[in-house]
């Protein structure tokens, strides 16, 4: 297996310069904590950000970082000049992305040269990042600073594996639409083969972004863009289980735990650790903690609130304030609460190290976390793995993506102050029992899904659909392929030509009642069907009245409805013996229900089958409403035995008897063909594709993943190879 590439904002250390000289401090953060661990284990290195700029740094001073970082943390860093830190960092990726996926846009602001900072870096990491790739190595990329890095390795590297994570929310399209440069975002993370989100609701805001703005689809979270094919899907990230679990019997851990208990004597311990952002809500958890004072008095001098707000973004005025305000807050309830012996809030403004960070963990009785809106937090997932007795109880709030998965913690709204409130008395009441009932359930998780595991099931993934995609990628049909087929024509005597109609000779239009052929494609098909060793046939989905009229003037020969009729010699018959349709009872007016709910959209009544249409229905509302026919309609279609048949902006239900495959063998095995050609471009023509001998040229048009052995681009394309076959 070859080496996996992480590429970060952040090194999992940051460089800080004191009084002249460079000190290395592990980075704060769930993206360089969770990583870390997995480095560790991995065949791994690290590019990022050393965390200063240019400015601060003299070359040899450059030297000396790089080669301890290399030697000691496997990490290459990338030197950010001061402007970029300033309007790349501070700038679009603090001040604009992370308010607006947050779901603050009071807080976000849009600058020009931001966003052509943010493309700059993005372009340095890639330079980075091409200068230490090797082949068969996976590129794995994090987080918001980077979403362009995808596009622009792909453009480089067209066959790299590339994996992307995001660890905040990606918020819902009301929201990621106020996003002036949405688009280019959206298409520099569908360059990466993988694209993971910690929840399944993130995963679905960003399958309907991209649908909406930039009208892909996708098919079980796979979408084909271009040359691109992306896998979305959602994968919870864990925590370094054991190390948290195991760092409770250090000494270190043990003294210090020992020491807190002592300082807050028979209090009960709430503890609450936080970067310090407006994310995290902790002005409201403050509030509802002077709330539950206030309500539950007897509470007074029983219990301490520890609350750790980690630095953070210091130079964006939104933290600074913040700072102010969480100073001020604090001295208010202090001041309202305190007695002689006892202080309600204990404060501290700075980073823990390790160990300490799990002794205030392992000491507190209840970990109050209640953020506004979080991708993740790591934090809560910690708290539980400390508690190896059980003991312990955790209030989540609703918002952070890992309510998802700690649904045994006490859930709360972090808006509402009462229901924080309610839930503090019952976590302060809570019996023991209760407490390692609900903690041995997490524990269990936590462990079975650690950061390892998240690791391992994101980067195998990406392994299998790298895998999968190279058995299916169709190779363009480039200029000796050419050469060779229109020889292989002109040589042979008997050749069979197989062609779809829509998305093949014509492109896709709102109302397919309005795809008539042009004359200049009948001049094509009557040129093909004039000469008499060709046997040509149009291959389609649609009824045989439309089709028959359609090409009338030709002589090609036709199959109609995916193959329940055919066209052979002027006439039509029908090639399979249908007893009797009479599964179209069962399911018109399951169809019918969904044109009524479903404005724009209509079903189209064929001799065997049933399209319901929705070309021209709201995208948005067309996407839920095909997903729950097809959930609908699984249970009597598999009964009834039907195929489903997904084509573009149409599904389709048809006996599974019939197919492409089937119709195209008829033709197949009339005689022995010394040139057979197939061109379609959906999943119906995959049938007709699976049957061909490999001698056959089989053609897909437009997507790059099929089980054709070559592709055009467009229907254009597919008309010049036809016009020229001959020439
Ligand atoms: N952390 C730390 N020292 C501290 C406070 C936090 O090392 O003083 C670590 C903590 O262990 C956790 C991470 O910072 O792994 C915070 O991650 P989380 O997902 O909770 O929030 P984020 O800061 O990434 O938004
Ligand atoms: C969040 C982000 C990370 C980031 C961390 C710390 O967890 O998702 O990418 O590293 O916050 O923020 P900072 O700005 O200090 O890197």
């Amino acid at each position: 297996m070859g080496r996996v590439i992480i590429v970060t904002n952040r090194l999992p250390v940051t460089v800080q310069k004191r009084r002249g000289k460079y000190t290395f401090q592990p980075s704060i953060g769930g993206v360089a904590t969770g990583l870390s661990s997995v480095c560790d284990k991995q065949n791994c290195l690290w590019i990022g950000w050393s965390g200063l700029s240019k400015q601060a740094l003299d070359s040899s001073a450059k030297r000396s970082i790089q080669a301890k970082l290399a030697k000691q943390h496997n990490s290459y860093p990338v030197f950010l000049d001061k402007r970029d830190v300033n309007s790349h960092y501070y700038g679009f990726c603090n001040n604009t992305l992370w308010p607006l996926f947050h779901c603050f846009t009071q807080h976000a602001n849009y600058s020009k040269q931001w966003w052509e900072s943010y493309q700059r870096v993005n372009e340095l990491y890639a330079k980075a990042v091409l200068a230490k790739v090797k082949p068969g190595d996976t590129i794995w990329i994090h987080d918001y600073h980077l979403m362009l890095l995808p596009k622009l390795i792909r453009e480089k590297l067209p066959k790299a594996n590339i994996g992307f994570f995001l660890h905040i929310p990606f918020p819902p399209l009301e929201i990621y639409r106020m996003l002036p440069w949405r688009k280019e975002i959206l298409a520099g993370l569908l360059s990466a083969d993988l694209v993971g989100f910690h929840t399944y609701d993130y995963v679905q805001n960003f399958l309907d972004s991209v649908h909406r703005l930039l009208g892909y689809e996708h098919h079980l979270g796979s979408i084909v863009s271009g040359e691109n094919i992306t896998k979305v899907d959602a994968f919870p990230m864990g925590i370094d289980y054991n190390r948290f679990a195991q760092a409770t019997e250090l000494p270190q851990v043990a003294q210090e735990t020992d020491k807190i208990r002592q300082k807050v004597g028979e209090c009960q311990l709430i503890l609450s650790v936080d970067r310090l952002d407006y994310t995290k809500g902790i002005l409201e958890r403050l509030d509802a903690f002077s709330y539950f004072l206030d309500q539950n008095p007897q509470y007074i001098g029983k219990v301490t609130l520890i609350l750790v707000a980690v630095p953070s973004r210091t130079r964006i005025e939104n933290y600074s304030l913040l700072k102010k305000q969480l100073d001020e807050k604090i001295s208010q309830i202090n001041g309202k609460y305190s007695e002689v012996d006892w202080i309600p809030i204990w404060y501290l403004y700075r980073s823990l190290p390790f160990e300490k960070l799990v002794a205030f963990y392992r000491a507190a009785d209840i970990a109050l976390i209640t953020p506004l809106r979080d991708g993740m937090n790591l934090i809560a997932k910690e708290y539980i793995a400390t508690k190896k007795d059980g003991r312990g109880v955790l209030i989540l709030s609703e918002m952070a993506g890992t309510a998802n998965e700690l649904r045994e913690a006490l859930i709360v709204n972090p808006n509402d102050k009462r229901q924080i409130s309610k839930a503090l008395r019952r976590a302060l009441e809570m019996p023991v029992a209760e407490q390692k009932e609900h903690n041995r359930i997490i524990q269990k998780r936590l462990q079975s899904y650690d950061v390892t595991k998240w690791a391992k099931d994101f980067l195998d993934n990406l392994s299998d659909l790298k895998k999968a995609q190279q058995k299916s990628r169709t190779k363009d049909l480039d200029e000796s392929a050419w050469t060779k087929l229109k020889k292989q024509y002109r040589r042979s005597q008997h050749r069979l030509i197989l062609l779809d109609y829509d998305g093949t000779l014509v492109s896709f239009v709102d109302d397919p009642d309005k795809a008539q052929p042009d004359q200049k494609l009948l001049e094509i098909i009557k040129s093909l069907t004039d000469d008499k060793h060709n046997r040509v046939v149009v291959i389609s989905g649609r009824d045989r009245h439309t089709m028959g009229e359609w090409l009338q003037e030709t002589k090609a020969e036709m199959s109609a409805e995916h193959g329940v009729w055919v066209k052979e010699k002027g006439r039509w018959q029908k090639a399979v013996d249908l007893s009797s349709a009479s599964w179209m009872k069962k399911i018109k007016p399951i169809l019918e229900q969904y044109v009524d709910r479903t404005p724009g959209s209509f079903v189209e009544v064929k001799d065997y089958s049933l399209a319901w249409h929705y070309r021209k229905a709201d995208p948005k509302l067309a996407l839920i409403r095909r997903k729950e026919l097809l959930e609908n309609c699984a249970q009597v279609t598999n009964t009834l035995d039907l195929d489903i048949l997904e084509g573009n902006k149409v599904i389709e239900i048809k006996s599974a008897d019939i197919n492409k495959g089937r119709i195209a063998s008829r033709w197949l095995d009339k005689r022995r063909w010394d040139f057979i050609l197939a061109i379609g471009d959906d999943r119906t023509d995959e049938d007709m594709f699976s049957v061909m001998p490999k001698s056959a040229y089989t053609i897909k048009v437009g997507a790059e993943h099929s089980q054709a052995s070559w592709r055009v681009k467009s229907v254009a394309e597919a008309r010049e190879l036809l016009e020229n076959i001959g020439v």
